[in-house]
């Protein structure tokens, strides 16, 4: 990869900024975040070195799944705007050099879907067969995603007499993605909002498209069909995969060495592994997770991630590590959902530690792939468990010290959510604040951004994991054609030193530069490396040789 090919597949070293219109920014004060208020905070998000916006759903919906239980796939819901403000939020994103992406959530719709409401009316309507109908249900059913309110995945139809297929709660029937009907009509969506100017989607719920049984779906072949038409329109668009699967099934869903299904998935199993390490202060459940990510083509990404909306999902852990998970960042049931997940924050399960937080934060930006952040993790928001299960993380952005943290005007009352009280909440932890403060979390973020961006080969290059000869330490190598790094992430509370070897090709007396603060470490004659580390430390060192004539 030539430094100047790397826009070309601009996904690899992009930094994807996840929000919700409804709790970013209220402008017309109604209690309701909208896209006026999104256009308006574009220059923030641009400042931030932010380069892809992804949209949570924003489709007309009752609001009984947060969005992802949607009426009309081409809507705008009214609560937020209407079609040109959401244009008008894609021209000013496009202008500060941002692409947006949305949400595409066609596992299933909302149960007052008009497609819903015509299939349920009759056996014979010609929408019936838009979703999964069964006179009984079948055997080995799965269980259902929310098993704190459904008790499976088949719900029955008192007026037809059959049972649907609900994977998530029972008023979002899955649709019948056997039906080419169907598949037209999701092709039509995408092209429809590409049309639009959006860059790509989110693909929800990818493991569920499957349909088990008769006549079951290949989600592979909808998939591979899915991105030749998307490619087809756009040729650098792209379909980042909800797939909470092993590797080996997500690799897959790459499409393997042809690279022609879902171009980036988010990495569950790293990011869960990554909560094991921290919870043991041990960099080796991580460091074991990097080694045994699949090599991917060179069109595919990892998305990394540390937080999303929903639960802090635990379930690709033993029962044992959930256990030491949860004992260590959700102490209290009440943290806890669904028995496999936390419902908090960072910062609040980290105990508010500057330190640690910066150091998990150094660790998502410095892994081989393309970092996704959370609105409000760039200022280190808490969550408030007063709301009821995966909402507590979902709280008014907090801007600045004012009434409703500067979300909005309105009477705290009509707000679309609380906002979060106390020690994390608006008067400790916002975004005016943090602007105007070089060591604050936000400005950290700034110039974590700044580097990754500069370092091409975190996106593209080969990992390699170095033995520091210390279990509480994560030493990685990045390398590319244009580029190496070298990251030192301690997990532990205590101090460390440690010496490693630098890998191949990195040389004796080789000069690594600080790029977080100042400084350099010089390797020995024999390529050895000593450095001393604080209490979750996190470092980032360029390697430099005669040939890299980038400034660090
Ligand atoms: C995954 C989304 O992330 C989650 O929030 C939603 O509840 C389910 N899909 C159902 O759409």
């Amino acid at each position: 990869m030539r430094l100047t090919d790397t826009g070309d597949l601009w996904w690899k070293t992009a930094v994807v900024y996840c929000l919700d219109i409804e709790t970013f920014m209220d402008f017309n004060d109604d209690g309701v975040g909208d896209f006026e208020g999104l256009a308006h905070r574009i220059d923030y998000l641009a400042e931030l070195g932010v380069t892809c916006l992804w949209l949570m759903p924003f489709y007309p919906t009752p609001g009984r799944d947060d969005g992802y239980d949607i009426i009309d796939f081409y809507g705008v819901d009214s609560r937020l705007g209407h079609h040109g403000d959401l244009v008008e939020v894609l021209r000013t994103a496009k202008d500060r050099g941002m692409r947006v992406i949305a949400d595409l959530v066609v596992n299933h719709t909302s149960d007052q879907h008009p497609w819903f409401k015509a299939s349920r009316s009759s056996k014979d309507n010609p929408f019936r067969d838009f979703y999964v109908w069964r006179d009984e249900i079948p055997p080995n059913a799965p269980t259902n995603v929310f098993p704190d309110k459904e008790d499976g995945v088949w719900q029955l139809d008192e007026k037809t007499g059959q049972y649907y297929l609900h994977n998530f709660y029972r008023h979002q029937p899955d649709l019948n993605l056997a039906n080419p009907k169907v598949r037209d009509e999701i092709a039509k969506v995408i092209g429809y909002w590409m049309q639009l100017g959006f860059s790509g989607f989110r693909v929800d719920a990818v493991p569920f498209l499957k349909q088990d049984g008769d006549p079951g779906v290949d989600p592979h072949e909808l998939l591979r069909s899915l991105r030749k038409y998307l490619t087809r329109r756009a040729g650098d668009s792209v379909l980042l995969g909800e797939v909470n699967l092993p590797f080996e099934e997500q690799y897959a869903f790459f499409g393997g060495e042809a690279a022609d299904e879902l171009t980036m998935q988010f990495d569950f199993v790293g990011m869960q592994k990554l909560y094991l390490s921290l919870a043991r202060q041990d960099a080796r459940p991580l460091a074991d997770s990097l080694r045994e990510r699949p090599v991917l083509a060179q069109e595919s990404q990892w998305a990394n991630f540390v937080r999303n909306h929903d639960e802090l999902t635990l379930d690709k852990l033993s029962e044992a590590e959930r256990m030491e998970v949860f004992e260590a960042f959700a102490p209290d049931e009440g943290m806890r959902v669904f028995d496999r997940g936390i419902r908090r924050r960072l910062p609040t399960m980290l105990a508010g530690d500057p330190r640690h937080v910066r150091m998990v934060y150094s660790i998502l930006f410095s892994l081989p792939g393309t970092p996704v952040i959370f609105y409000g993790e760039e200022i280190g928001m808490g969550e408030n468990l007063e709301q009821a299960g995966r909402l507590a993380v979902r709280t008014p952005m907090q801007w600045n010290a004012a009434a409703n943290g500067g979300f909005s005007r309105a009477r705290s009352r009509r707000l679309v959510a609380p906002v979060t009280p106390d020690g994390f909440g608006p008067a400790h932890v916002n975004a005016a604040d943090q602007r105007s403060d070089p060591d604050s979390l936000l400005s950290f973020f700034e110039k974590l951004i700044r580097r990754y961006r500069a370092s091409v080969e975190i996106g593209w290059g080969e990992l390699t994991i170095i033995d520091a000869g210390v279990d509480c330490v994560l030493v990685h190598a990045v390398q590319g054609q244009e580029g190496r790094m070298i990251a030192v992430h301690n997990f532990s509370s205590d101090p460390q030193e440690i010496e490693f070897a630098l890998p191949d090709g990195m040389g004796p007396n080789a000069e690594l530069v600080e790029l977080l603060r100042d400084g350099g470490v010089v390797a020995d004659e024999k390529g050895r490396v000593s450095i001393a580390l604080d209490a979750f430390d996190h470092r980032w060192l360029r390697v430099h040789d005669g040939d890299d004539k980038r400034l660090s």
